[in-house]
């Protein structure tokens, strides 16, 4: 007969924390938000630390290169998809590793011959007032001069000459080296009081503009998730069918993560390929999932995991549970993940953080996943609604949306992820729909993160470890969750539903 498990299955809207004692020294200033991404000896940091606890999910419709960049940037980390070619997934973590804040390549650029109506219609397109004017017209070519808005008068001047009658020439331009840090060029921009400040390789081709405030810019972000070289950290999800082309090439393209991406992690093949990666690739940290429960856990990291997922079913776009009758709610996936955590820690001396995946629906479910054991979140309603997710932005009666499908829906087809044997998607496991549009990324995760940070401090603690071992949380009954809402007629209903 089969086991009837007694404990209920429950989820994070039957929790609640409690406040702690909050000392004098605790405030949102004080709150450090610093956590292990990967497998470490139990007192020692781990290799790869996140400034923030947010990662984004393995998904077309979330995890894209410009998405990465700007979650790197608030702390945390994304990782790129697999559904698409090795070549185009290595080239999305290229493009991720190879950003550097501040350095822009130039989007606004023309040849010396081309007419200044061209230049008018390019800038018109970019919205950019800086045009780099290169021999062959592209934002790598041999650098010629610099023209902006302010060197030609669509009355004054002759909208049919050349481009280059306006421009200041290269002769008269000064220019830096490729080699040059962020805070040198700014240094060069005030001190020669220039706006932009043009890039040059050896051979005079150009790499990159720095403009002023840009420097500025990259001041707001303290707590970027950077490697050794200050570059980016990006991770990039993997299957168990490619991996033995698909790992050498991201490594190769300078991932800093990788994780398998599987609906259902506790199984012989995702066991093999992590055996396989740590034998041939043991310099990249990778991690496993997802699963449920503390066997699954202690399977994966016995094979060589280093942090494993947590969650099936619990997805927005997830259909998984009506499909398959599989999952668990998400709270008691994470606590008994994380007790089975705790005991590997206690039994091996490695630590092997775990992910919360999916099912975050309010930003205070966040917190609850953190108290309750996670090292980190993964999320991807949540970024989908971004201006840099995937998903088209399109108007709708009450505002604008954005596209948000799942990797189980027929639009994405992931029978990578979804092993429903063979090749091919046989049902679908996840929906095709719309998210609310959010904005930009670093304001909307600026919010989540102010939530947490007063949810910690009610709690007193100030770092995430402290959190975890010190939180008390409570279940509600249906009664007590009706009292957690408003309960007068709204002035005016919210602007946005989230
Ligand atoms: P969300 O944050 O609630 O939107 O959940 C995102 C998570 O759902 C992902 O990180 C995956 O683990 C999972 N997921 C992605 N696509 C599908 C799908 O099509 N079906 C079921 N789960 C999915």
């Amino acid at each position: 007969m089969a086991q009837i498990i007694a404990e209920v299955s429950r989820t994070f809207n039957e929790f609640l924390l409690l406040p702690n004692r909050t000392r004098t020294d605790c405030s949102s200033a004080t709150v450090d938000l610093r956590t292990p991404l990967v497998r470490h000896v139990q007192g020692e940091r781990s290799a790869i630390e996140l400034g923030s606890p947010f990662t984004s999910a393995i998904m077309q419709a979330v995890s894209t290169p410009e998405l990465a960049i700007a979650l790197a940037r608030n702390g945390g980390l994304s990782f790129l998809h697999h559904n698409q070619s090795v070549e185009d997934q290595a080239a999305a973590v290229r493009q991720v590793k190879n950003f550097k804040a501040g350095f822009v390549t130039s989007d606004t650029n023309v040849r010396p011959d081309d007419s200044l109506s061209h230049l008018v219609a390019v800038m018109r397109r970019t919205g950019h007032s800086t045009a780099a004017v290169t021999d062959d017209g592209s934002s790598g070519g041999r650098l010629l001069g610099l023209v902006t808005s302010r060197d030609f008068h669509p009355q004054r001047h002759d909208l049919d000459g050349p481009v280059s009658g306006r421009m200041t020439a290269i002769a008269e331009l000064p220019y830096a080296p490729a080699d040059i840090t962020l805070s040198e060029a700014n240094a060069r921009l005030w001190d020669q009081r220039l706006d932009c400040l043009p890039v040059l390789d050896g051979e005079g081709r150009l790499q990159h503009l720095v403009f002023r405030s840009d420097y500025a810019d990259n001041k707001r972000f303290p707590h970027q998730a950077v490697d050794a070289a200050k570059r980016l950290r990006v991770g990039a999800g993997v299957n168990t069918h490619d991996y033995q082309e698909r790992v050498p090439a991201l490594v190769e393209a300078g991932a800093d993560a990788l994780c398998f991406d599987s609906s259902d992690g506790y199984s012989d093949w995702q066991a093999q390929a992590l055996t396989w990666v740590k034998k041939n690739h043991p310099e990249i940290p990778i991690g496993g999932g997802n699963v449920v429960d503390g066997h699954a856990f202690t399977f994966l990291a016995e094979a060589g995991a280093d942090f494993v997922k947590v969650g099936v079913g619990g997805g927005s776009i997830c259909i998984t549970r009506d499909q398959k009758g599989i999952g668990r709610g998400q709270a008691s996936a994470v606590l008994d993940v994380a007790a089975a955590r705790d005991a590997f820690r206690e039994r091996t001396g490695q630590y092997v953080p775990i992910c919360s995946d999916g099912g975050l629906v309010h930003d205070y479910h966040v917190a609850l996943a953190l108290a309750m054991g996670a090292d980190f979140v993964m999320m991807g309603r949540y970024f989908a609604r971004f201006d840099q997710a995937a998903g088209a932005k399109l108007p709708t009666r009450d505002g604008f949306v954005k596209e948000y499908w799942g990797e189980g829906s027929n639009r994405a087809r992931n029978w990578q992820r979804y092993g429903q044997g063979g090749q091919g998607l046989i049902f679908e496991e996840g929906v095709d729909g719309y998210v609310p549009y959010a904005g930009d990324l670093n304001e909307g995760l600026a919010l989540t993160i102010a939530k947490l940070k007063t949810t910690m401090v009610s709690c007193g603690s100030t770092t995430l470890g402290e959190f975890q071992s010190t939180a008390r949380l409570t279940l509600v009954s249906d009664q007590s969750f009706q009292e957690s809402h408003a309960n007068v007629t709204l002035r005016e209903a919210p602007a946005t539903l989230a």
